[in-house]
């Protein structure tokens, strides 16, 4: 018999998050502390319109509603955190539309947006593609921001393999992110290094799940992936932490 799709999926972190095994909802390094910072960079305030591209659990949307009084729209290909984003700003009376959608092709109009933000989740992708869809989207003189992993020269390639090859993931160096930005039209792009968060991120993660919670999480890996797919997050863990890897903000302007 040939194995259902569910039990192809990669155990992406999204993944581990719908199912419960990982009880997050900011599935980036930094938290809320990251987005308000990305949100600074972006000038957002009171009654700006903001896109959070592949949105996940909502979180940081309810936060830029919430603290910035941004009129927010969240957009996510995964039902399930889409479903999980709503309940949450309905719980805290929050006006914000989540819809469902690929990042490869925004349902909205060119200019729609002063803001879009894009969290941990660009290397996913095909990178100039979703860039260019954000940039369509944002109008004239509104910023795109997004925080990422970056790969550090040093590490010649092996280490981007390794990633592409083990997460699906594709970095750019510190200053590729930047090239990219300025390469999907955008100028005054500025780039800031928040590599320690990944670190901290990563243990408080650990910290949380607790040894209990991380043999849970390996029961349930194996039943789902098979010992392959427990083998992959102990790899993705592993690279995950190399300090050759690092974590970026990156903000550019539409001209
Ligand atoms: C690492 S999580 C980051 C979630 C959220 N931005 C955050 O920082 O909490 C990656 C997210 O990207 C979403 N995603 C992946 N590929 C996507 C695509 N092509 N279009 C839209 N969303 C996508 C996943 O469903 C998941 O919610």
């Amino acid at each position: 018999m040939s194995p259902s799709p569910a039990s192809l999926d990669p155990p992406s972190l999204e993944a581990l998050v719908e199912s419960g095994m990982i009880e997050l909802e900011s599935l980036h390094p930094g938290g809320l502390l990251l987005t308000a910072e990305l949100a600074d960079l972006c000038a957002i305030s009171t009654g700006l319109k903001v896109l959070d591209v592949a949105c996940g659990t909502g979180e940081s949307a309810c936060y830029l509603a919430e603290k910035f009084g941004a009129r927010v729209c969240g957009l996510d290909r995964s039902e399930a955190l889409l479903a999980r984003a709503s309940d949450k700003a309905g719980s805290r009376s929050l006006d914000i539309q989540f819809c469902r959608g690929d990042a490869a092709t925004l349902p909205f109009p060119d200019g729609e947006f002063d803001v879009v933000v894009c969290e941990c989740t660009l290397c996913l992708l095909d990178k100039m593609s979703a860039l260019s869809e954000m940039v369509r989207v944002v109008r004239r003189g509104g910023r795109v921001g997004i925080h990422d992993l970056y790969w550090d020269q040093a590490a010649a390639g092996a280490l981007r393999d390794r990633l592409t090859a083990n997460e699906g993931e594709e970095p750019e160096t510190f200053e590729g992110w930047k090239r990219l930005f300025e390469r999907g039209g955008l100028v005054a792009v500025a780039a800031v290094d928040r590599s320690e968060l990944k670190t901290r991120w990563m243990r408080d993660v650990r910290g949380q799940l607790g040894l209990a919670g991380q043999l849970r999480l390996g029961v349930y890996a194996t039943r789902r992936w098979g010992f392959g797919g427990l083998w992959r997050i102990l790899r993705s863990e592993h690279l995950f932490s190399n300090r050759r890897l690092g974590y970026a903000l990156v903000v550019g302007t539409r001209p």
